[in-house]
């Protein structure tokens, strides 16, 4: 991976090094997995640190970083994180007592005790919930059919009031998506991602395609929703009831950029939790393609006006909503690509389409869509999708590379091109909007190539091997759907846990299983061309896969798992 820096560009050079290291030591790395009915406070200073970096203006608290940075003196981001992370650790010392974290902040960074007391009465509350656990008398209640207290559900880092868990989760109004706090959250994250867009083109995407999921929008109150009425340059109008069943149009000088077009690809939950939402969405589609706007400035009507003069109607070109068929769920294209039940990459974008071509919206009700979708999807230049939780990110699950990947792939073949793959990372305090392949490598580094969070995975043995495998497994989903996996990540995947031979013993003494799909999936990576680590490391992998597979072979003869 060694490459020159011709010495005009080094500064440049170790400024953006430094910037990657202090993304990457900023994250919150879950460690370990979730053990029903324990209190999980292996990391309660690390999720104390990310809920002190926010303002909670509903709450009366400032993020710790920015009280701090409003001292005397520039302080640099370390420098600031440094700081919030030993007023942290004095407060956990003094058992929630905060007055010496309060005089630390003063005396340090000229905080306020007000300011400071203010923050630590809400980190008093969440290291309580965290220590707390009511899991397994909840479930006793419930299986008495006694009553359980509600409490809400989302990300902790987004609302902290989800603490105790154990109790009767509630989701959401769906009337009331998007909340007026989403919204208004919604707005920096859509300007930075055009910016970036704008950036690599030099000129607006015409035409986004985007996710939207419902534990997503659960969690957030409806980010997802609100970027995707943002980019159409609409707002959600609010009823006496204060319900949005409508929007009203930002006009173009407020909105200063044109109007984006959109595909929304909506999870089958979100279909059957966010009827409304759809409603919205389709019904902001149609009134923006019905606007008397310039072509240049409107891309929907643009859009939408071009088929029409090819002969469609105007309902059926402004169709913009995309779902399961009703009572059906998920593109399956992360069981296509597991099962390795494909040959060529367009086979995985045509079974999201056939999965998820069903049109919504106006009482559509789900009709079953296929060329609409097709057209719709030729024309995407950039897909994109709103990450909501620090707790589960894109190589953690296989859902993202179902739907996000999935969507790519259909896209690529369709317009011709790969698209431009974004997330958003709604969690950290600035918006975040990063590349498909710049999320890889930082899940890679924060996650299944550091040793904070395998071993921490470890601890948990036959599990915690399973989810290394599943780490690798989501990798390799991102090159089969977007080829957005450097061949590096592979390199160090392998000669981290199959060609290191005591870290194999560890794995196939605890799960061969999971060690033997781990080296397979390294193989078929070869096999598919996604990375070619020569012939040496494929001969030692072979072997290795040939002694996994001996072991559990002899150990199923032998009787004695
Ligand atoms: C959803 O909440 O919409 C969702 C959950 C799991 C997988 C895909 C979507
Ligand atoms: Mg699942």
């Amino acid at each position: 991976m060694s490459h020159e820096v011709p010495p005009e560009e080094r500064e440049s050079y170790v400024l953006r090094l430094h910037e990657q290291l202090l993304e990457m030591e900023q994250r919150l790395i879950p460690i370990g997995l979730h053990v029903f009915g324990e209190a999980n406070q292996n990391h309660a200073a690390d999720i104390l640190q990310a809920i002190a970096g926010f303002d909670r203006p509903e709450m009366g608290v400032r993020s710790l970083p920015s009280l701090i940075a409003e001292g005397p003196g520039l302080r640099e981001p370390q420098e600031l994180a440094a700081l919030v992370r030993e007023a942290i650790a004095i407060f956990l010392a003094e058992g929630l007592v905060p007055d010496r974290a309060v005089e630390f902040l003063a005396r340090t960074a000229h905080v306020t005790e007000q300011q400071s007391r203010n923050v630590f009465a809400l980190l008093a509350r969440v290291a309580r919930g965290l220590s707390r656990n009511q899991e397994v008398d909840s479930l006793m209640r419930a299986l008495r059919g006694e009553y359980i207290e509600p409490g809400p559900g989302a990300d902790i880092v987004q609302n902290p009031e989800i603490l105790p868990t154990g109790r009767n989760t509630h989701a959401v109004n769906p009337y009331a998506i998007p909340s007026v706090a989403a919204f208004r959250k919604a707005e920096p994250v859509v300007a930075a991602l055009l910016r970036r867009s704008l950036g690599e083109r030099g000129r607006y995407p015409e035409t986004i395609g985007m996710v939207l999921w419902g534990m997503d929008n659960i969690k957030s109150q409806g980010e997802g929703v609100a970027q995707a009425l943002l980019l159409m340059g609409v707002e959600p109008r609010r009823d006496a009831l204060n319900r949005v069943t409508d929007v009203d149009v930002i006009p173009l000088e407020r909105l200063g950029r044109p109007r984006i077009d959109l595909v929304l690809t909506v999870s089958g939950i979100f279909r059957d939790l966010f009827g409304t939402s759809v409603e919205v969405l389709d019904r902001a589609a149609r009134r923006v393609a019905a606007l008397d706007e310039p072509d240049e400035l409107n891309f929907v009507r643009k859009h939408v006006g071009h088929e029409q003069r090819g002969g469609a109607s105007f309902e059926d070109s402004a169709t913009r909503v995309f779902s399961n068929a009703p009572g059906n769920y998920g593109a399956n294209v992360n069981f296509m690509v597991t099962d390795g039940q494909w040959e060529r990459a367009e086979e995985i974008g045509d079974l999201f389409i056939t999965r998820k071509c069903f049109a919504f919206g106006r009482g559509l009700d789900g009709n079953r869509s296929r060329e609409l979708m097709e057209q719709a999807l030729s024309r995407v230049e950039l897909t994109y999708q709103n990450i909501d939780s620090a707790e589960v990110g894109i190589t953690d699950v296989d859902h993202y590379f179902e739907y996000l990947g999935g969507m790519t792939q259909a896209v690529e073949v369709r317009s011709g091109h790969r698209p431009d793959v974004y997330l958003s990372d709604s969690l950290s305090a600035e918006p975040r909007i990063r590349s498909l392949s710049e999320v890889v490598r930082l899940e890679t580094r924060t996650k299944t190539l550091n040793p904070k969070w395998y071993e921490g995975m470890l601890k948990h043995g036959f599990s915690g091997v399973a989810e290394i495998e599943h780490h690798v497994t989501n990798t390799f989903g991102w090159s089969a759907t977007a080829g957005a996996v450097d061949e590096w990540i592979y390199d160090e995947i392998a000669g981290r846990f199959i060609l290191d031979s005591a870290m194999l013993q560890r794995l196939r003494s605890m799960n061969p299983y999971a060690a033997r799909s781990l080296a397979a999936r390294l193989i078929e990576a070869h096999g598919r061309g996604f990375w070619d680590p020569g012939a040496e490391v494929m001969d030692q992998l072979h072997d290795a896969l040939g002694g996994l597979e001996d072991q559990i072979e002899c150990a199923g003869m032998g009787g004695n798992r």
